[in-house]
């Protein structure tokens, strides 16, 4: 992927999040200089297998397990400073390095405990229909203070007085909502203690994120700018209300991490090879019943943040044709292939319908998305084991046909073909997809 023109390249999730973007951007931070997230916080969790180790990253950019690259945490990111502490102290405590190797830029907004306590409790006080089914780590509230113009940035850390008069008015403003949904109001000084004990961190952490990079780029360094989420939980192309706060799709990788557009050169779209959602919302192509269970625990569909159990669905090229489009994919990789190994068919959809018309473009409206009928093309399984196979030619006649059926559907070059968690089980396409191949 980073081929000698590939500089720069945005990995984004191009589903309901959870595609498996940890372990792709493993895989590929081996060639990178910097890996830096743009946004989103410690909802998302990021898997990556080394060896026989297992990390859940939610915070930090998956990059981090090499050695080489500098991580970075953008601008448009939103940072819990406890959960970020809490992340570099076990990445320690199991050997990994961080010295001079993490920065976080000074623009970035802080999820502080006001954040999150407001976040549980709107949850709780939704009702039943209108629950977003959030991660509760308070990403949408301090998104809403940034946005307001009154959320408390890193580079706030370096002027106490300053940061103690935000928290205040934060918790001024949060606190008679928090007591009229009947949760308990915040400490603003506790707030301020809290503060003080992760600011050495934090501040030696502090740097221009965008500044790093544009002179990464210019040294002839290679960049992978890592989404968290998806394509479909995109706070503007998502299906809105039940999205995420923050701009999941490429074009947001560039004001999050602080470079202009024209720097970025490719865009790799993260799929899995079926559907998940974690969270409410419409999701077309949900199974229910055995067939959902036995994806879900073949699958190990459990979220990496909460713990909640992921809905299952079949392969939509609907919703990956619309991503392609928002984001600009220039490339696919397919992960989890392996996990449809045991089943003797499956299916995939083609189109949609309602009220019995063929549906246009994907629709805007989430009343409208969970009224669509999918139109599916069968497809016979394969019934073997791909987790040894290492190259095109080692997969199954019927998984390279599913293969080619994703791929045209989709309308992107597939790249990639992940067929395990670790960094050997992954498939490399070459330039022209799987199109091109026999
Ligand atoms: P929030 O980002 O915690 O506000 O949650 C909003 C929606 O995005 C909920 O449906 C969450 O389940 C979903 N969500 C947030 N982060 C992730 C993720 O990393 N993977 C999958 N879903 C996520």
């Amino acid at each position: 992927m980073f081929s000698e023109s590939v500089r720069c390249l945005v990995v984004v999730g191009a589903q309901w999040g959870d595609e498996g973007k940890g372990k792709l951007v493993d895989v590929l931070a081996e060639q990178a200089t910097i890996v830096a997230r743009y946004q989103g916080g410690a909802n998302a969790g990021h898997t990556v297998r080394v060896e026989d180790d297992e990390f859940i990253l939610h915070l930090i950019p998956s990059g981090i397990l090499y050695r080489k690259t500098r991580c970075l945490l953008g601008n448009g990111v939103v940072v819990d400073p406890w959960n970020l502490v809490d992340e570099m102290d076990s990445l320690r405590a199991r050997g990994v390095d961080l010295d001079g190797r993490l920065g976080l830029s000074k623009r970035a907004h802080l999820v502080l405990p006001y954040h999150r306590a407001l976040d549980q409790a709107h949850e709780v006080n939704r009702d039943a229909e209108k629950k977003i089914g959030t991660t509760g780590r308070g990403i949408g509230p301090a998104y809403r203070d940034k946005v307001a113009r009154v959320g408390v940035r890193v580079g706030d850390l370096a002027d106490m007085g300053r940061a103690s008069d935000l928290v205040e008015a934060g918790c001024g403003a949060a606190n008679p909502t928090l007591e009229r949904l009947a949760a308990e109001p915040v400490d603003p000084e506790a707030v301020m203690m809290g503060l003080e004990e992760v600011r050495p961190t934090l501040l030696g952490l502090a740097t221009d994120t965008g500044h790093e990079v544009r002179s990464g780029l210019a040294a002839g360094g290679r960049v992978l700018l890592e989404g968290a989420q998806g394509a479909l939980l995109d706070i503007d192309h998502g299906t809105y209300p039940f999205v995420t706060s923050s701009t999941t799709t490429a074009g947001g990788a560039a004001a999050g991490v602080g470079i202009g557009p024209t720097l970025i050169d490719e865009v790799l779209g993260v799929v899995k090879a079926y559907t998940t959602r974690v969270g409410n919302g419409p999701l077309p192509t949900e199974l229910d019943g055995d067939e959902a269970e036995r994806l879900r625990q073949l699958g190990g569909e459990f979220g990496a943040t909460t713990g909640r159990p992921r809905r299952p669905g079949w392969f939509d090229a609907n919703v990956v044709r619309y991503a392609a489009g928002v984001n600009g994919l220039t490339s696919l990789a397919v992960t989890k292939l392996d996990v449809l190994d045991t089943f003797a068919e499956m299916r995939l959809a083609t189109g949609y319908e309602l009220d019995g018309e063929p549906v246009g473009p994907f629709p805007d409206s989430v009343d409208d998305l969970d009224r669509v009928t999918p139109v599916y093309a069968e497809h016979q399984g394969w019934q073997s084991d791909t987790t040894g196979c290492r190259s095109w030619d080692d997969l199954p006649s019927q998984a390279r046909q599913y293969l080619r059926r994703l791929e045209a559907e989709s309308t992107v070059p597939i790249r990639y073909v992940s067929i395990g968690a670790a960094r050997a089980e992954t498939i490399k396409i070459s330039a022209g997809g799987v199109s091109a191949l026999h």
